[in-house]
């Protein structure tokens, strides 16, 4: 396949050349290192590290700077005062996505998360009012995340204690989580069809991920003609897409209009009631891709995250002890915790902030893109511009969180441990992109959390000060060493 590649390279460059030519010298764009032909800044940003790279640049440019990307200028924000202003005194401004070619080929700009103008507007509208408790008919989203909660526990005491990588079961909770929410049902574990419906997602994740995916969307109208791995996500999508057409088939059959039971038939209902208008953004292909996106979008980022955290708890025994102990005066051993709880558990909760704070999991936001053309602080950014925000920047800042390496709860306690708020914990972002799951992640991280520690004490295969918890880079974010540990029931 390298004889292929460098083809393509070599084809593309006059073509990427003529398009750098265009890209150049329109506007004043904020400073930034000097870009080379076809390359652009690339030599200069360590790709297995692009966070810390931009704060490096930021140094030396300051809180607004441009980098190229290969050809095309994006403009990078770094820093609380200039990621707040652009994301939310600019939000409507800087609102938009640009469309990466795979997604185009997915149908992903009919969903949420890569949707653009009107269309973006009502999914999202519409999805953060179902996701919202209450939303969907007689079930709350809070039970059934305490339902998946149970069954989570009695999987993990099925592994007797034993070592195991944790990887797989907190990947199926939040994908669960999902699908009580969409399909109306969870499934169990062990289910031929859940499994393959998490493999499918899973497989997309690991080549998106590869290096093949990254010269597709550099090349796609080339690729798109060659064999090779990135064909099996698309594959992916149409096994992914023919069954969620499937559910929506069955809902159709069984909708009761009065009695929604679930984000599908809210969305059936929708449509139903915009039947007359001829342009209506409720059809059928804007609801697979809806579906789809909160799988993306719930899962990965979620699973992780509790991962990370188990990692962090396990590396500190002393933390984990003092959120057990809250857990044993607060909720008990004999009921399940509630999200009234949480503001009784300060502890906890700073807790769970700090995991999230700590992992930092999205580093550079998702990229955003001007909706116009801008004066942003004195410099004009045309429509069209990518947009970076760092997150990192608000999260690991060392004046709000001192020693911000440090995994610590005391960045969201007061002196008498008291829940001390901070406005830079952002790692849902803020503004009118901002996480539609925020709600629901936070719920599933407190109740999966404080419901695992209320069953059972964590017991690390190594001394914990031997535990690496740095984080490892990937292209969708930071994402924890691979590690085994046991569950001991309490
Ligand atoms: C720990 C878990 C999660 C984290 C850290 C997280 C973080 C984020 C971030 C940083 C963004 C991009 C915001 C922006 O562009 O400014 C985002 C977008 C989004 N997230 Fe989450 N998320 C999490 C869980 C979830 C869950 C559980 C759902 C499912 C309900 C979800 C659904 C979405 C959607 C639909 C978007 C796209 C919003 C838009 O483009 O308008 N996320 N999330
Ligand atoms: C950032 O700068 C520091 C200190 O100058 C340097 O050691 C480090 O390698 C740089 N990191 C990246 C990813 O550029
Ligand atoms: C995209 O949507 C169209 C209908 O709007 C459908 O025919 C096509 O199969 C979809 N493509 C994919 C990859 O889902
Ligand atoms: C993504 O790719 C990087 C570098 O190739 C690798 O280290 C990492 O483990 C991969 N991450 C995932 C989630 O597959």
């Amino acid at each position: 396949m390298d004889a292929v590649v460098v083809l393509v390279l070599g084809l593309s460059c006059l073509f990427l050349l003529s398009l750098w030519r265009q890209g150049s010298g329109r506007g004043r764009l904020p400073p930034g290192p000097t870009p080379l032909p076809i390359v652009g800044n690339i030599l200069q940003i360590d790709v297995k590290d692009i966070s810390k790279s931009l704060t490096n640049l930021s140094k030396v440019y300051g809180p607004v700077f441009t980098v190229h990307l290969g050809m095309k200028p994006t403009v990078v924000v770094h820093g609380y005062k200039a990621v707040k202003e652009a994301l939310e005194d600019f939000g409507d401004e800087f609102s938009g996505r640009s469309i990466f070619p795979v997604m185009e080929r997915s149908n992903k700009s009919c969903g949420i998360v890569f949707s653009n103008g009107k269309k973006w507007k009502e999914m999202r509208r519409f999805s953060l009012t179902t996701l919202r408790n209450f939303g969907m008919g007689k079930r709350s989203i809070e039970e059934r995340v305490q339902e998946e909660a149970c069954c989570l526990v009695e999987e993990l005491r099925r592994t007797n204690g034993s070592p195991c990588d944790p990887t797989f079961i907190l990947g199926c909770a939040p994908c669960n989580v999902i699908c009580s929410i969409v399909f109306q049902h969870r499934f169990d574990y062990k289910d031929q069809i859940f499994l393959n419906l998490m493999e499918k997602f899973n497989e997309n994740f690991r080549i998106l991920n590869s290096s093949w995916m990254q010269i597709y969307s550099a090349f796609p109208r080339i690729m798109k003609h060659l064999p090779g791995s990135h064909n099996n996500v698309f594959k992916n999508f149409d096994d992914i897409r023919s069954y969620i057409l499937e559910k929506i088939k069955e809902h159709q059959e069984t909708l009761d209009i009065n009695n929604p039971r679930d984000f599908i038939d809210c969305f059936l209902i929708k449509m139903e009631q915009e039947k007359y208008n001829q342009m209506s953004e409720f059809v059928i292909e804007s609801l697979v891709a809806s579906v789809n996106d909160l799988f993306v979008a719930g899962t990965e980022t979620t699973s992780t995250t509790l991962r990370y955290g188990l990692l962090l708890l396990l590396k500190h025994p002393e933390i984990t002890a003092k959120v057990q102990e809250e857990i044993e005066s607060v909720i008990g051993r004999h009921r399940s915790p509630c999200m009234q709880d949480r503001s009784r558990m300060p502890y906890t909760d700073a807790t769970v902030h700090e995991i999230q704070r700590y992992i930092d999991l999205i580093p550079n936001n998702v990229p955003h893109a001007a909706t116009c053309d801008i004066r942003f602080r004195d410099y004009h950014i045309p429509k069209g511009t990518n947009l970076i925000t760092s997150l990192t920047s608000l999260l690991h800042d060392s004046k709000e969180f001192p020693n911000p390496e440090k995994f610590d709860p005391g960045h969201f306690l007061d002196e008498s441990g008291n829940f001390k708020k901070s406005d830079f914990f952002l790692p849902f972002s803020t503004g009118k992109r901002a996480c539609v799951g925020e709600g629901l992640a936070r719920m599933e991280l407190f109740l999966f959390l404080t419901t695992i520690l209320q069953n059972f004490k964590l017991k690390s295969l190594f001394d914990p000060k031997d535990i690496n918890t740095d984080p490892i880079v990937s292209a969708f974010g930071h994402v924890p060493p691979l590690y085994q540990l046991s569950f001991i029931p309490l």
